[in-house]
């Protein structure tokens, strides 16, 4: 598939990384913007060579939100008949890989809500979070209303919803929205070596990791429990598990075979 809305590009073989490119709306998110993003996350995650994944926009912005003039011509039969927001959003929830938002500057409405469907963000000291869809006459649409509660707790969320009041990357790390915060020019370093660390890792491990951290937020906690352990029990049938203990046990990098 050809890209004309985001940038695709793997870095040292096992990182891919997809920038979102139309800097003049400020990464605002159209639908055919979604259709590339959601095409080249499942190209990577079918790739064996991929471990990890970035999703970034530029200095100014991650993405400043849903296109706001395509927006404008709906109506509810269309947004109803056409799927609108579930039919080509929301790729990224398939995607087993890890995924890490690298969020600088604007990341409101929809492209906050992209950021949260990411594994975890890490912001550069200018990202400024928002959802500020009330001001249009709407509501969140792209999970806001559930994501951002689930992050930072009941009344900051309402906050942020009904007044559309933004938040500063220092606050959204004290949130808990952000694991981490560094300046702008160490935004892609911090994200590569993040990346890189979790490239080597037992891939199965890693999702396994995933799968269950997500299952958390569908799960009561013995549900949540009984389905980590038996993940945990599954990785014991891993030739990565044997690789992983034996180089502790002798003292040696482990080298895992992704088995
Ligand atoms: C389309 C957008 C846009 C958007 C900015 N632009 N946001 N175009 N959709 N969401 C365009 C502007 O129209 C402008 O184009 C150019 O980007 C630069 O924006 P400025 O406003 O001139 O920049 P600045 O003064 O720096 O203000 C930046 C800003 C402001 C604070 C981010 O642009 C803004 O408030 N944008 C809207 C943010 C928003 O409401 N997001 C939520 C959308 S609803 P021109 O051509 O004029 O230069 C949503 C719902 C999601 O996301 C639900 C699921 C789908």
């Amino acid at each position: 598939m050809a890209y004309n809305n985001i940038l695709v590009s793997v870095h040292d073989q096992h990182i891919g990384i997809v920038m979102l490119n139309r800097p003049k709306q400020l990464n605002a998110l159209n639908p055919e913007l979604m259709t590339e993003l959601g095409a080249a996350l499942l190209a990577f995650d079918a790739d064996e060579q991929i471990g990890c994944i970035i999703i970034t926009g530029n200095e100014k912005a991650f993405a400043a939100g849903a296109d706001i003039p395509t927006m404008a011509q709906f109506d509810f039969a269309q947004v109803y008949k056409a799927d609108f927001v579930t039919k080509n959003w929301e790729t990224i929830r398939q995607i087993r890989k890890p995924v890490i938002a690298a969020v600088s500057g604007f990341a409101l409405g929809g492209g906050c809500e992209l950021a949260m469907m990411c594994d975890f963000i890490i912001a550069a000291d200018n990202a400024l979070f928002g959802q500020p869809e009330i001001k249009l006459g709407i509501i969140p649409g792209a999970g806001g209303t559930q994501r951002l509660p689930r992050a930072v707790g009941k009344s900051k969320a309402m906050d942020m919803i009904l007044t559309a009041r933004t938040m500063k990357a220092q606050e959204a790390q004290e949130a808990g929205l952000v694991s981490r915060v560094v300046s702008l020019e160490q935004l892609m370093p911090e994200c590569l070596q993040a990346a890189s660390t979790i490239c080597g890792y037992s891939q199965l491990a890693v999702m396994a990791a995933k799968e269950s951290v997500n299952r958390s937020f569908e799960s009561s906690l013995s549900d949540g429990i009984m389905y980590e352990r038996r993940l945990f029990h599954a990785l014991f049938g891993t030739l990565d598990q044997k690789e992983g203990m034996d180089a502790f046990v002798n003292k040696r990098i482990p080298t895992f075979k992704n088995q």
